[in-house]
């Protein structure tokens, strides 16, 4: 039998069965209906929701506003990239929301990452900051596109430092790159990982990809799920699959 319930279209835990890594729904949608259509399937107490630059653009903070009224958790992935004072101010107005967690980007230099970790200090519970190392879309070569003439590995793990150094709570960094990353730096360093597929699922623009048992097996804490869920013809069976693969 299922260890899953289905209650009136919610997926419901129905044992102890608590799901690690955490299951974060990339919510990449062009039409609000579209996205609610697949929200009102999710259990907000097992499910968290990420608002990217596509929803954000289209719907902007009320869209926010309605999902957490409903009970979501948000992960705000804006990936600010600016100088120290816009990023200081722009974090200032995204912890306002009440989100749960914001990313910048690592890239960003020391200043950027020290403003944005300022900003939240007068906030008694502030998001989660994390900051993204390398895109989950990168491979090697794009980096010497750009004059960086080192590793993948080297590259996240320099910016991983940085990020860890400069205070903040955690990285995105591809599933591959995981492993090195929880030795390193523990287990309150949180790793966020996109580019999570099943084995017949379609690659699309990512590069770096692994299922989410492996995930587990890296000891990631969050994943990112995407066009795996959101492209599927029956996303709660596509998701109860992956929930099973890492009970
Ligand atoms: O599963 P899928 O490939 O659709 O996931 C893509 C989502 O993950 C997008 O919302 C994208 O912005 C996000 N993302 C990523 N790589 C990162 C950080 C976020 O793909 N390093």
């Amino acid at each position: 039998m299922n260890n899953f319930q289905y209650n009136r279209g919610f997926i419901v835990l129905s044992s102890n069965i608590l799901s690690i890594p955490k299951i974060i729904i990339a919510l990449d949608f062009r039409e609000k209906k579209n996205a609610m259509k697949l929200v009102n399937l999710l259990d907000p107490s097992i499910f968290y929701l990420k608002i990217g630059k596509e929803m954000f653009t289209l719907l902007g903070c009320s869209f926010i506003k309605e999902l957490q009224k409903i009970g979501f958790h948000i992960f705000l992935d804006l990936k600010f990239h600016d100088i120290p004072n816009t990023v200081f101010n722009a974090t200032k107005a995204a912890a306002d929301l009440g989100i749960w967690m914001l990313s910048i980007h690592a890239s960003g230099g020391k200043d950027m990452l020290i403003a944005a970790k300022r900003a939240l200090k007068s906030f008694k519970t502030g998001p989660l900051l994390i900051a993204v190392t390398a895109l989950t879309s990168l491979k090697e070569e794009n980096l010497k596109d750009i004059g960086i003439h080192i590793t993948l590995t080297e590259y996240i793990l320099i910016l991983s430092q940085l990020s860890y150094d400069c205070g903040l709570d955690g990285i995105v960094c591809p599933g591959n790159e995981a492993k090195n990353i929880k030795s390193l730096f523990g287990n309150q360093y949180k790793i966020i990982t996109p580019g999570i597929r099943v084995s017949q699922d379609l690659f699309y623009d990512q590069n770096n990809v692994i299922t989410a048992q492996e995930a587990k097996k890296y000891k990631i804490d969050y994943i990112v799920i995407g066009r795996s869920v959101t492209m599927s013809k029956n996303p709660i069976k596509k998701l109860d699959f992956i929930l099973q693969s890492i009970k």
